[in-house]
C-alpha cells in the first residue's frame, strides 16, 4: 500500500483530485467508485474546480457510489443520491445517465443488489475507487464482521455507524437500520484504490489499515494485499 501523509485536509483533498483527473485525463470513459460522508468533499469540490477552471471533462465518465441507505428515498435530502447531486454531480458535467447508485427505493431489494452487481460487471469493473474509512475500518458499509459479503448486499447498520451519521439526520431514530453496500469483491477488483482518512477519529483505524493484522474484524486491513491501493491521510489523523 502506498502512503501519503498530507499537512491538512486541503492538501489531502488536492492531491487526491490530481490523482482522480489524471485517471479521467488518460481514459476519459473512467469508471469511478464513488464514496460520501464528509472526507471527500474536499476532493469533490477540487475536482468542480478543475472542471470549471481547466475544462476537466467529465462527460463519458461513469460513476458506481458505494452505499445507499435502505429504504429511503432518491429525493430525500438525507439520501447517498442527493448528496452527490449537491456535492457534485450538479457542478460538473457528468451525464446523469452514467451515474449509479443502490436503489435504496427498491420493492424487492435483493434482486437490486443483483443488478447494481450486474451494471458494474457489465461497465467493466472499476477503474479507481474512492474510499473512505469508518472510525470501526470499515469501508463502503462493509461493517465489522466474523465474515464480509462479496457482493453488494443489504447490510444493518451498527449502532455506532448510525449514531456517526445521525448528524445528517433530524434525529438518531430518523436514520435507517440498513443500507445497501457494494461488497468486498467489487472494491477489490478495483484497478485502483484510494482510502483517504482525515481528523483524529480515524486514527486508530488507519494505524490498523497500514500495518495491523489483516481481519474481516477490520475490513480495511484487507487494503494491505490490493497491488494497487494508496491511502492519503492528513497529520491530524495519526503521527507516523
Ligand atoms: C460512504 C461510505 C462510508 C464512509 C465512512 C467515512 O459512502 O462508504 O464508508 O466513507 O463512513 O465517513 P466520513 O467520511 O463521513 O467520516
Amino acid at each position: 500500500m502506498q502512503i501519503i501523509k498530507t499537512t491538512d485536509y486541503q492538501e489531502l483533498s488536492s492531491i487526491a483530485a490530481q490523482m482522480v483527473a489524471s485517471q479521467i485525463r488518460g481514459k476519459p470513459n473512467s469508471v469511478l467508485g464513488l464514496a460520501t460522508g464528509s472526507t471527500p468533499l474536499g476532493l469533490y469540490s477540487q475536482l468542480t474546480d478543475m472542471h470549471r477552471e481547466a475544462g476537466l471533462d467529465f462527460s463519458q465518465v461513469v460513476t458506481f457510489n458505494l452505499d445507499e441507505y435502505y429504504p429511503i428515498a432518491p429525493s430525500d435530502p438525507a439520501s447517498y443520491s442527493c448528496y452527490m447531486e449537491k456535492n457534485f454531480f450538479q457542478h460538473v458535467n457528468v451525464q446523469r445517465s452514467r451515474c449509479h447508485l443502490p436503489n435504496g427505493a427498491a420493492a424487492d431489494v435483493q434482486q437490486a443488489c443483483r443488478d447494481y452487481e450486474e451494471e458494474i460487471d457489465r461497465a467493466g469493473g472499476i477503474d479507481l475507487q474512492i474510499l473512505g474509512i469508518g472510525a470501526n475500518g470499515h469501508i463502503g458499509f462493509n461493517e465489522p464482521s466474523e465474515r464480509l459479503q462479496i457482493a453488494t448486499h443489504l447490510v444493518p447498520l451498527t449502532e455506532a455507524t448510525r449514531m456517526a451519521n445521525s448528524r445528517f439526520f433530524a434525529s438518531l431514530d430518523a436514520v435507517p437500520r440498513q443500507a445497501i453496500s457494494v461488497g468486498m469483491a467489487a472494491i477489490f477488483r478495483a484497478r485502483q484504490i484510494l482510502l483517504l482518512a482525515s481528523g483524529e477519529s480515524k486514527g486508530e483505524a488507519v494505524r490498523e489499515t497500514v500495518s495491523g493484522v489483516i481481519t474481516t474484524r477490520i475490513p480495511a486491513t484487507l487494503l494491505q494485499v490490493h497491488p494497487n491501493a494508496t491511502l492519503i491521510f492528513d497529520a491530524a489523523t495519526i503521527s507516523f
